[in-house]
């Protein structure tokens, strides 16, 4: 039987570690608060499990649209954003066509872009670990059909700022499509950071994506979003798997927006908590790169595999890349304190903090 090269070397996505029961899982960047009880309740609401959902995910739409001031058909929704991201792949780019992105960024870009049968050029990260959007703007061809810029970038932290994408915006011709990941938005407290969804107006080939799964505490049940321009978003309709967003999902996407207010406190309160730690391992003697999502960086280079194994001994599950660094998303308020004792144990070993940090 045929399977493509290509894909018989891709490997399936790598999920952060699971935990043991009494150990915190700090490795997939989810939101430790359980659902809101209003949440509880519209999923249960929904019991014809023998029907299938609503396709369009029409309300869930409307209530977006609503809300971004944009027409129904300029949202789409799918499960998760990572599908999102297929689908815009799909859509744009084939064998032959390039897609670009920073690296490292998200770990799922790399497969997106090699399902589609097209070809990744991976711009390094700035020293600091963000995006650096000139070589980005310069890495793009003729063959260039998508760009994606995440901001925040997972797994480093660092937003892009509003001037930044102004200026990336400017040197990328119309013709290619800019996806901004904003899975993290809400988590981003920094005045100067780029907001997408203002900026849909102004660019004809800008999709923003968004998700339930992050700040909304809705991870499980897969549901995330986009925001462009109609006739884009038609083709990503069309290169999506019908019938994938369940009605359990939405009912749960519309109760938590009803419930934003309670919600967004919840999310205030987990990047109070992450500013704290950054400030906390900052003054350890680590080089952490600005955050602002819901995890920090550590740089932890050849001692990577170490410093995992340390955190796994205390009780903290951590997302390794090997020879790099460490994410850790920001969990329960009980973590903070092994968190930190942990952190401490091993700045001491790391003898050049600075120079172990190749993050690209
Ligand atoms: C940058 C980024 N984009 C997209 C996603 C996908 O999220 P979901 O598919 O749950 O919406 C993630 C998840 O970790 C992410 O980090």
């Amino acid at each position: 039987m045929h399977i493509r090269p290509e894909i018989a070397s891709l490997p399936a996505y790598k999920q952060g570690r699971q935990a043991a029961a009494d150990a915190f899982k700090l490795s997939s960047n989810e939101n430790p608060f359980p659902p809101l009880p209003g949440v509880i309740e519209a999923v249960q609401a929904q019991t014809a499990y023998n029907r299938y959902p609503d396709a369009s995910a029409l309300a869930l739409r409307a209530e977006l649209a609503n809300r971004f001031g944009t027409t129904v058909d300029e949202v789409h929704i799918a499960p998760g954003s990572v599908a999102i991201l297929h689908e815009l792949a799909k859509a744009t780019s084939g064998p032959g066509d390039e897609i670009v992105y920073a690296w490292r960024s998200f770990e799922a870009y790399p497969g997106v872009v090699t399902v589609a049968g097209a070809t990744s050029v991976q711009v390094p990260n700035r020293a600091d670990g963000g995006h650096d959007l000139d070589a980005m703007a310069a890495a793009v061809t003729d063959r260039t059909r998508m760009v994606i810029v995440c901001t925040p970038n997972n797994p480093t932290g660092p937003i892009v700022t509003a001037a930044e994408f102004q200026a990336f915006m400017g040197a990328v011709p119309e013709s290619v499509l800019v996806v901004l990941d904003e899975a993290y938005a809400e988590f981003v407290t920094d005045p100067d950071a780029v907001h997408g969804v203002p900026l849909l107006e102004r660019h004809p080939n800008l999709v923003v994506l968004r998700t339930f799964s992050k700040a909304y505490g809705l991870a499980g049940l897969r549901v995330g979003y986009a925001l462009g321009p109609a006739y884009v978003l038609d083709a990503v309709r069309a290169c999506a798997i019908p019938l994938s967003v369940t009605a359990q999902g939405q009912a749960a996407a519309l109760a938590s927006l009803e419930r934003e207010d309670e919600l967004l406190a919840r999310v205030a309160e987990l990047a109070e908590r992450r500013d704290t730690i950054v400030t906390e391992l900052r003054a350890q003697g680590w080089d952490v790169p600005d955050a602002q999502g819901n995890f920090v960086w550590l740089a932890t280079g050849e001692r990577t595999g170490v410093a995992a194994e340390r955190f796994e001994q205390a009780g903290i599950i951590v997302r390794a890349f090997a020879d790099e660094g460490v994410r850790i998303s920001i969990g329960e308020h009980e973590a903070v304190g092994k968190l930190l004792e942990t952190a401490r144990s091993l700045v001491g070993g790391l003898t050049r903090v600075a120079e172990a940090r190749p993050l690209r």
